[in-house]
């Protein structure tokens, strides 16, 4: 074979057989074949497509890349967790812990921020200690022995994924719906876990900016994963504003033991729960959407999810004390609280914006690599349908340097639209896939 062929193939409209994707896959990762022949077949795939056998094939040549973590006895137990990506999304922190204890084992990799998106495993750093490298063996040992840890990807899990990526994103074909599902679906399956919970976002703060879109895609990782030989359910859920109150690292944290409390925002408690009820069907928890429901709510308000969590933090060497002392999280020198000058219903809070903000102040990072400030980030007051009055407090901004209060309150002040009329509250959970 040679990849002249395959790039030539995919340029006129042909399908490949797994055999040349599986051939394509391991140069790639080898090295022989150079990075300006990968991209110019990426680019005729983002033009041309890849149906759904070649989507399937390269998905698990992808997977294949690397090592495949094998989980042994826990498998029939375990069910991995993955989000498509928005603003203020620190689910993971909520709904991995409430499934954990409900007696589902959770090897979690998780990513760091990118854009204007956050990541869990910045928001996981913020707590002093708390390591995330884990390597192949300790991921294995802590899922066995507290049956929850969120680590980072090993980069021996799905490295032709890495390569790829890095290409895609500086040749601007990562906006196609079968390189994201074989990127995303290649590092679920090397993860191990016979079954996933897709939380795929909907809106201006997320990859896919419709619902339509975001169904598409949802649609395409439930297919393409199922081929695959895995159970997966996807949970749309809503991403035109942010997740929660808090943005940032410290603050999401924060945000995320205040919900594990039993308190906490709405919206981020009801994604919690329905997505760990679909990580206890998968595992076989529970038989129907209701009895996973109510096992979640047992497992949130007795406390049960908040030990786990701790028990996590601690088998990774953080200081698990944030969860009854939250104050021992990064805190910002600078916090403003900054109040409305109009009466009226909010009717919008464009997540986008916020999420360009705050990663501009600080709190995420425009390359991959940048240094993170755990401290930075806002707390929202009032969201999408609230009423609001002047002088009633909007958002509090965490900040390093009171020179950054007047444009990031400018900025964050332009991401609202106001109506006179009231606004209904918008729903969380979008749709369900699988
Ligand atoms: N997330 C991924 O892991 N890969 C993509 O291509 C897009 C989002």
């Amino acid at each position: 074979m040679r990849a002249v062929d395959i790039i030539a193939a995919k340029r006129d409209g042909h399908a490949h057989s797994p055999a040349e994707i599986a051939w394509l896959i391991r140069g790639c990762v080898s090295g022989e074949i150079p990075d300006y022949q990968l991209s110019a077949w990426l680019m005729a795939a983002y033009l041309r497509g890849l149906d759904r056998s070649e989507t399937a094939a390269l998905t698990r040549a992808m997977a294949e890349s690397g090592r495949v973590l094998d989980l042994g006895d826990l498998a029939s137990s375990a069910v991995d967790k993955h989000s498509s990506g928005g603003v203020g999304d620190k689910t993971t922190l909520v709904a991995t812990p409430i499934a954990a204890a409900a007696g589902v084992i959770v090897p979690k990799m998780s990513g760091r921020g990118l854009g204007f998106t956050g990541g869990t495993l910045d928001k996981l750093e913020a707590i002093p200690g708390l390591r995330v490298d884990l390597g192949v063996d300790r991921i294995l040992a802590q899922a066995r022995e507290v049956g929850l840890v969120i680590a980072s990807q090993t980069a021996d899990l799905a490295p032709a994924d890495g390569k790829l990526y890095a290409l895609r994103d500086v040749t601007a074909t990562v906006d196609s719906l079968p390189l994201i599902v074989s990127s995303i679906l290649s590092k679920k399956l090397a993860g191990g876990a016979p079954a996933f919970v897709l939380d795929v976002k909907a809106g201006h703060g997320a990859f896919m900016p419709t619902l339509a879109r975001a169904r598409e895609l949802a649609q395409l990782l439930v297919d393409i994963g199922t081929e695959c030989g895995r159970r997966v359910v996807a949970i749309i859920s809503a991403m035109d504003q942010p997740l929660g109150w808090a943005v940032g690292n410290a603050v999401e944290v924060r945000e995320a033991i205040e919900t594990l409390r039993g308190g906490g925002p709405a919206d981020l408690r009801d994604l919690a729960i329905t997505l760990a009820g679909e990580m206890l069907q998968l595992a076989g928890r529970a038989r129907s959407v209701a009895e996973a429901e109510q096992a979640a709510r047992d497992a949130l308000f007795s406390g049960r999810a908040l030990e786990r969590l701790g028990a996590m933090i601690r088998a990774q060497g953080g200081d698990e004390r944030v969860l009854d002392e939250p104050d021992r999280l990064p805190t910002a020198p600078v916090q403003e609280v900054v109040r409305s000058d109009r009466n009226g219903f909010i009717a919008e809070l464009d997540a986008r914006q916020v999420g360009m903000t705050v990663t501009a102040l600080g709190a995420g990072r425009e390359r991959k690599g940048d240094p993170v400030d755990h401290r930075i980030g806002v707390v929202f007051h009032h969201k999408v349908g609230d009423r609001v009055d002047t002088g009633d407090p909007l958002f509090t901004l965490h900040l390093a340097d009171p020179a950054q209060v007047a444009v990031a309150r400018e900025r964050l002040l332009a991401a609202y639209r106001w109506s006179s009329e009231p606004v209904p509250y918008p729903a969380v959970v979008l749709d369900r896939i699988g």
